[in-house]
């Protein structure tokens, strides 16, 4: 099976090391700014006209050029393999059924959970089962980032640093550290999971590019783990979703999820609640992820998404308690408590409240920051 390979930092670089081992899979040309081997060239075309290509992988990440070249890889006839969860989650609905009338497939397991076989076997499970809940950690880097200033006392930007060297980050991290890259895998999974298409906006996300020190000496002086969360449960016709930072009790699966680990579930009414954990960025992982859909495509696998996936309303999950933290000067809620004073901050652990009134409190200062607290 000939390859053209479109990219190669990080995942792209990987990709063609695996493959290097894989008998029957070859990268037959590659596209890229600065050619360091024989088979690099600047121009689609190149990799387009030459007919014993069969199959795309795309690792450069972005939304263009890669959405033209995923049509046009498309339109010539070629499955595509792609881990580029802005791209899917922007255009995945459109790409599969031009992907359906030229017969060719369209996969994109790596796109959610790095290295783990999540998304696969979501869409396998969709068929025999009804799948009533998706979430987990899905970000490397922020789970990098939070472990490493809770368990080693890194601060913010060094935590950040570490996870941009070692890979895990986006190129740029903004994605990773508001939670948009959270949010992106949250609608593939409900997408392959629960057949209906959420919108990016609907959905309710905040990342960790608040969190201090405070926060994290109070998750571990109350027996928290501080995670990145993603969460969708169909509600009725719609889903109830949201992205957030949350405290979860250090006997939870989830604070079990250290460095760059992800943990991806799902719940369906057959088979209960299913964890899934491993590496979720990075490159030899990931590329391993897409090797598997090129392998996978070779068997006979075609797609990922329901044919029919309509959009969904995003609903607000019910109420909740939060960890809250705000500025001394600012005014507590009376519905969050008591609270107590933590040098220039004020915290309090709240009883159950309806999240837009912690989303509101946030939105109106910078300086606020929370955390769902978690069940077992
Ligand atoms: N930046 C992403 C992460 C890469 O940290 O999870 C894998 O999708």
């Amino acid at each position: 099976m000939k390859i053209g390979l479109l990219g190669m930092g990080t995942v792209g670089g990987g990709v063609r090391e695996l493959a290097e081992r894989l008998p029957d899979v070859k990268i037959a040309r590659i596209l890229e700014r600065v050619h360091t081997r024989p088979e690099m060239t600047n121009h689609i075309e190149d990799i387009l006209r030459d007919d014993s290509i069969s199959l795309i992988v795309e690792t450069m990440g972005g939304l263009h050029p890669a959405y033209e070249f995923a049509v046009q890889s498309l339109e010539s006839g070629r499955h595509f393999v792609t881990a580029n969860k802005l791209l899917v989650s922007a255009y995945g609905r459109e790409l599969q059924a031009l992907a359906r009338r030229r017969g060719v497939g369209f996969l994109f397991g790596a796109a959610c959970g790095g290295g783990i076989p999540y998304l696969s076997n979501l869409a396998a499970a969709r068929e025999g089962d009804h799948i009533l809940r998706v979430g987990g950690i899905l970000n490397g880097t922020t789970n990098y980032m939070l472990d490493a200033m809770q368990t080693r006392g890194l601060d913010y930007a060094a935590a950040l640093r570490e996870a941009q060297a070692l890979g895990y980050a986006e190129q740029d991290p903004t994605s990773d550290v508001e939670g948009l890259d959270t949010l992106r895998k949250l609608i593939l999974a409900v997408a392959v999971g629960m057949r209906r298409w959420l919108r990016e906006g609907d959905i309710p996300v905040h990342g960790i590019s608040g969190v201090l020190p405070q926060d994290i000496a109070w998750a571990q002086e109350h027996g928290f783990a501080l995670r990145l969360c993603a969460f969708g449960a169909e509600q009725g016709e719609q889903i109830s979703a949201c992205v957030e930072p949350a405290m979860c009790p250090l006997a939870s699966s989830e604070a079990s999820v250290t460095g760059n680990l992800n943990q991806a579930w799902y719940e369906g009414a057959g088979c209960g609640t299913l964890r899934f954990g491993g590496q979720g960025a990075g490159r030899y992982p990931t590329a391993a992820n897409v090797l598997r859909d090129v392998l996978a495509l070779r068997e006979g696998a075609r797609y990922m998404l329901p044919d029919d996936c309509p959009d969904a309303g995003v609903r607000l999950m019910d109420a909740q308690r939060y960890y809250l933290r705000l500025p001394i000067g600012m005014p507590l809620p009376e519905w969050a408590g008591a609270g107590c004073d933590a040098g220039e901050y004020r915290v309090a652990a709240t009883g159950p409240v309806p999240p837009q009134a912690v989303y509101a409190l946030a939105s109106e200062n910078k300086n606020v920051f929370f955390a769902r607290l978690q069940k077992e």
